[in-house]
């Protein structure tokens, strides 16, 4: 046993941040970031945080799925830019849900909501739950530097959420951690510690970006390559593949790497920009509610990023 998917949801800020209104904050254009990158515009908060971002996502797929609070029995959320290390993402939810499930936070990145999702089937083939919420929710705008054109361009806010239950639909997984800082770190504060000698570093966002760039677009090709023909598949069995939302150049070398036709690919990149571990929420939820999924229907999908992590899973509709 592992689960299926009872309903989706997200829920992205209001602020709608153009590429010719960042152009007036730093020395950027439309042409470069869309050539470059593929975001058109992102989802920026103003008011919000994360939290709030990953309460609305929750409502709106537990309506989706018909499921009240307090029929869950975990949730589990992943983000690297929660507002809070504790209480984690997840109890903050939990609280603001009136649901009284345990509630827990996992970090891998952009690659955790595949994770996250292999977890949870940990906890079904246990049948110590029966229904799930699962969300992916990022505050990137809190952790980028916005003196860093590099980075500040790529990435955007929002949160997507699934609701799980019983089933036989998450067929298989394939998670990778390649342990290191250099290619993507996210320093935490310092602290205060009068007895700490080493320099304080700026608590935001680095990446080598070309190296990010190279690992992407192997990771994506390897591990989507592995959990098809792990069951014995093709890819022309695959209706549908969502990678993380990170870069569309990335995702255009692998499709032309393993052969798969763009329209089987899912990009919403241009609207949202990359959000970190929510962007295969929020694309899946966008599928669901466009009609886009069929029952049976086998979704590939596939993530990277920082730790460094990469991971694919594939899932039947
Ligand atoms: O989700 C986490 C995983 N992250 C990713 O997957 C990101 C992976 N990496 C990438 O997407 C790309 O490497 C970037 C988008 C980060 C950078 O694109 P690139 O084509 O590799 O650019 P580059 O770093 O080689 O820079 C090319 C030029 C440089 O100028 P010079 O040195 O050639 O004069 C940069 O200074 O582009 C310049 N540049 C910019 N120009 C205008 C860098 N950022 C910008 C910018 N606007 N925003």
């Amino acid at each position: 046993m592992s689960f299926r998917v009872l309903g989706t949801g997200k829920y992205v800020p209001s602020k709608v941040v153009t590429n010719d209104e960042l152009s007036t904050l730093i020395d950027t254009s439309d042409e470069w970031i869309v050539k470059r990158v593929g975001v058109k515009e992102r989802r920026i908060c103003t008011t919000e945080s994360a939290s709030d971002l990953a309460y609305q996502a929750a409502l709106n797929a537990l309506e989706n799925a018909n499921v009240k609070p307090e029929e869950l029995d975990m949730i589990l959320c992943t983000t690297v830019s929660g507002e809070t290390v504790s209480p984690s993402m997840s109890s903050m939810v939990q609280k603001y849900l009136g649901a009284t499930c345990p509630a827990m936070d996992i970090n891998a990145a952009c690659s955790a909501f595949i994770f996250m999702l292999e977890t949870a089937a940990g906890y079904f083939a246990r049948k110590k739950v029966k229904k799930m919420l699962v969300i992916g929710t990022e505050q990137m705008s809190r952790i980028v530097d916005w003196d860093d054109r590099a980075t500040c361009v790529i990435f955007g806010d929002g949160a997507g959420a699934l609701v799980l239950g019983e089933g036989d639909n998450f067929l298989n997984s394939k998670l990778n951690s390649f342990g290191g800082n250099e290619v993507i770190n996210i320093p935490n504060f310092v602290g205060k510690s009068p007895f700490y000698k080493k320099e304080a570093q700026d608590p935001y966002i680095f990446m080598n970006g070309q190296e990010t760039f190279k690992f992407a677009v192997n990771a994506m090709c390897k591990d989507l390559q592995y959990v098809v023909d792990d069951l014995g598949l093709t890819f022309d069995d695959i209706s549908m593949i969502v990678p993380h939302q990170a870069n569309t150049r990335i995702i255009d070398f692998a499709v032309k790497r393993l052969k798969v036709e763009r329209e089987r690919i899912y990009v919403n990149i241009d609207k949202y920009g990359n959000t970190s571990s929510a962007s295969i929420p929020i694309a899946l939820d966008e599928l669901n509610r466009a009609g886009k999924l069929k029952h049976d229907d086998l979704i590939a999908m596939t993530a990277f990023g920082g730790g460094l992590s990469s991971a694919a899973c594939i899932l039947r509709w």
